[in-house]
């Protein structure tokens, strides 16, 4: 998709959510290595940052992924980074909601505190609010209206209808969706979920390997403020892919 997309949207920069891509859990050296040949420039991770143990032999050099920022001081890796890209510069701000998820610092100041760090150098700051609840998602995007170009949430898979901007310029999505099996459960094989629903019993789950559906947003900001002038919500079946 990114070929296509970027030939459409001509981006400055592209993000990508890369905690579940190794089948779902976590993600490998090799597989961050392969986004970033395929031309994503960052990726944010979330609460299955630590699902696959080879994240520990690369998190730390290399400066072009983040897991969440309100993990316990003292974790690997940073929950900021700095993108630079044909003289433009991108700060992406990767926090961790805590209802519904394992507990963590408060993401609301910990979102203020970066934001201050980065605000008075940088223009464009992006956040990635991994969360599940809509409530928080749509809290944090309040609580930084005007002071980010964009919050994002995402982790539930599911792309959510409220993509807007908000009143003093900040673009708001409360979940950006997924990319991968579009016919299990959140890209889950789906008997395997199905029985653990209906039996309450322990389950493994594997990647389902039925038709794919690829959830992005395209966004613009003005250059001389920041603000989000544009959010536009993608999404794309396998068999529109090959239709067009
Ligand atoms: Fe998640």
């Amino acid at each position: 998709m990114i070929p296509k997309l970027r030939n459409k949207y001509r981006p400055d920069f592209i993000i990508a959510n890369g905690e579940n891509s190794a089948g779902g859990r976590g993600i490998t050296k090799a597989i961050a290595n392969q986004l970033f040949e395929w031309g994503v420039h960052g990726i944010t991770m979330g609460n299955h940052t630590w699902d696959n143990k080879d994240i520990f032999q690369f998190i730390d050099e290399e400066p072009r992924l983040i897991r969440p920022a309100n993990f316990s001081p003292g974790t690997p890796g940073k929950g900021a980074m700095v993108l630079k890209e044909n003289r433009k510069e991108l700060v992406v701000i990767n926090l961790q909601g805590r209802t519904f998820l394992p507990p963590g610092d408060c993401p609301f100041r910990k979102a203020d505190e970066l934001v201050e760090q980065y605000a008075s150098e940088h223009r464009f700051i992006l956040v990635d609010f991994h969360a599940e609840a809509t409530s928080e998602k749509i809290a944090m995007g309040w609580h930084l209206d005007g002071k980010v170009s964009a919050v994002l949430g995402t982790h539930t898979h599911v792309q959510t209808n409220d993509d807007r901007i908000l009143p003093e310029g900040t673009a708001y999505l409360t979940d950006v969706g997924m990319v991968g099996p579009r016919d299990g459960i959140l890209g889950m094989e789906k008997t395997a979920v199905l029985h653990k629903f209906t039996t309450q019993l322990p389950a493994r789950f594997e990647a389902d390997g039925g038709k794919w559906h690829f959830h992005a947003v395209y966004m613009e900001f003005n250059d001389s403020n920041g603000r989000a002038v544009k959010l536009e919500k993608i999404r794309i079946q396998e068999e529109d892919y090959w239709m067009e």
